[in-house]
């Protein structure tokens, strides 16, 4: 089936969309694509002003479904700070000790799939934590989530059913979860929404299950992808990188913040934003009809892929000329912009330098064993499994 109609990338997509989202750029910066439904705007500028647009707004399942003033004006703030600053050493704790408990298990095993074993491992063990969830229940939440996430995807509109199914499964679990006396440093992310739900009465026990739900999947999928293109950047075969240059590239807090946006403009998981049109309008001499969905792609994707260390190299060289740190943040997209700008990102920052600061462990025990497979996917750049065997065992001398 294809969805873009002329100029339709190939079966390679997944694995490389940069290119042929580079055709596509080339070809029209607005293509309808062949469903009739949705708009491909590749174009930066009318990306960044689109995503803005007071006659688009976000499709309902990216969103919080409690839109009240309450909830906007006291539980999305109280989330962003969470994220960011109040637990800051409580989320660095946790991450280093999960990562840390997660090696030693590999540290045992001669072969693993570094997606599943630890890309999807950690955001999902360190989410569920944050929220309470059984240990037990890891390992289905991770595959639940990547059926999730599958669905954001062009191809699976067209429907998979177990998707609902996934959500409600979640949701229920999620829901038993709420229910259960805890304390605050067994699930402080949950903790501290109980608390606001018991400060404003007029917050509904389904807005805190669909709040804790949300982060749930919007915080462990992305994360995955993300770390999983990080890892299939470090193991690209001879080209190894020196440890000791990932190491310098995350010495500090804010060398830490640079790496990591440069880690997520570069690889990142998902390449569109979506808006969905409530009111028609004309755009660069097109109509868009209410109803019609545009996927906005994110610009740096257009801009063709690179190798993390020769991209770290060129960006510190350029950030003497940049004299707005955040600006330099905010253009990059991947974690969107202005209200809707990601409530993890500190987060998602977080597991990534962490893992950066691990590269040197996993680079000394691991080298890949066959091809990254890719999510067959439109819209999402991510693999689905990273074959690695140990460099520790006779078998490979
Ligand atoms: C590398 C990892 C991540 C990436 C690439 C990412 C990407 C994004 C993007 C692009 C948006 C804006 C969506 C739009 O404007 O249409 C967004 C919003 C959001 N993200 Fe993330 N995200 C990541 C990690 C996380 C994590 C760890 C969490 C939760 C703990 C999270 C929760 C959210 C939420 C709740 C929103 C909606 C914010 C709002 O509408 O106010 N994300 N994310």
């Amino acid at each position: 089936m294809t969805h873009f109609g002329r100029g339709s990338p190939p079966s390679d997509h997944a694995r490389d969309p940069y290119t042929t989202l580079r055709t596509l750029a080339r070809q029209c910066a607005c293509h309808l694509l062949a469903d009739g439904r949705h708009w491909l705007i590749t174009e930066p500028s009318s990306v960044t002003a689109l995503v803005h647009h007071e006659a688009l707004s976000l499709p309902a399942h990216n969103v919080f479904v409690d839109q009240s003033q309450t909830y906007l004006e006291q539980v999305v703030p109280w989330l962003r700070r969470f994220m960011s600053t109040t637990h800051v050493n409580v989320l660095q704790a946790m991450t280093a000790r999960l990562m840390d408990q997660r090696l030693d298990q590999l540290a045992r095993v001669d072969e693993t799939d570094l997606i599943f074993d630890f890309a999807g491992w950690v955001p999902t063990a360190l989410m569920c934590r944050l929220l309470g969830l059984e240990e037990a229940d890891l390992p289905i939440v991770q595959r639940l989530v990547n059926a999730i996430q599958g669905h954001y995807d062009l191809s699976s509109s067209l429907g998979t059913a177990d998707v609902p199914g996934a959500e409600a499964f979640l949701r229920q679990l999620v829901a038993r979860r709420i229910k259960a006396p805890s304390n605050e440093e067994a699930a402080p992310l949950l903790e501290g929404l109980l608390e606001l739900w018991r400060r404003y009465p007029s917050l509904t026990i389904e807005s805190l299950v669909d709040t804790c739900t949300k982060l749930l999947t919007a915080g462990t999928a992305t994360v995955t992808g993300a770390l999983g293109n990080l890892l299939d950047d470090l193991f690209q075969g001879q080209e190894s990188p020196n440890p000791e240059d990932l190491m310098a590239a995350v010495a500090t807090p804010l060398d830490q913040i640079r790496t990591c946006e440069t880690v997520v403009r570069l690889h990142t998981p998902v390449l569109v934003l979506k808006r969905d049109v409530h009111l028609a309008f004309n755009w660069d001499g097109h109509r868009f009809e209410t109803g019609q969905r545009l996927l906005l792609v994110v610009p740096t994707v257009v801009a063709g892929p690179r190798r993390l260390l020769h991209a770290l190299a060129k960006d510190t060289a350029s950030q003497a000329d940049e004299p707005n740190e955040t600006a330099s943040i905010r253009k990059n997209l991947a974690f969107g912009y202005g209200d809707h700008y990601c409530l993890g990102a500190p987060l998602a920052r977080l597991q990534i330098s962490q893992v950066l600061q691990r590269a040197p462990r996993l680079l000394a025990k691991w080298r890949r064993d066959g091809e990254t497979i890719w999510r067959p996917a439109w819209l999402l750049h991510e693999p689905l499994h990273l074959p690695l065997i140990s460099t520790e065992t006779p078998s490979c001398n």
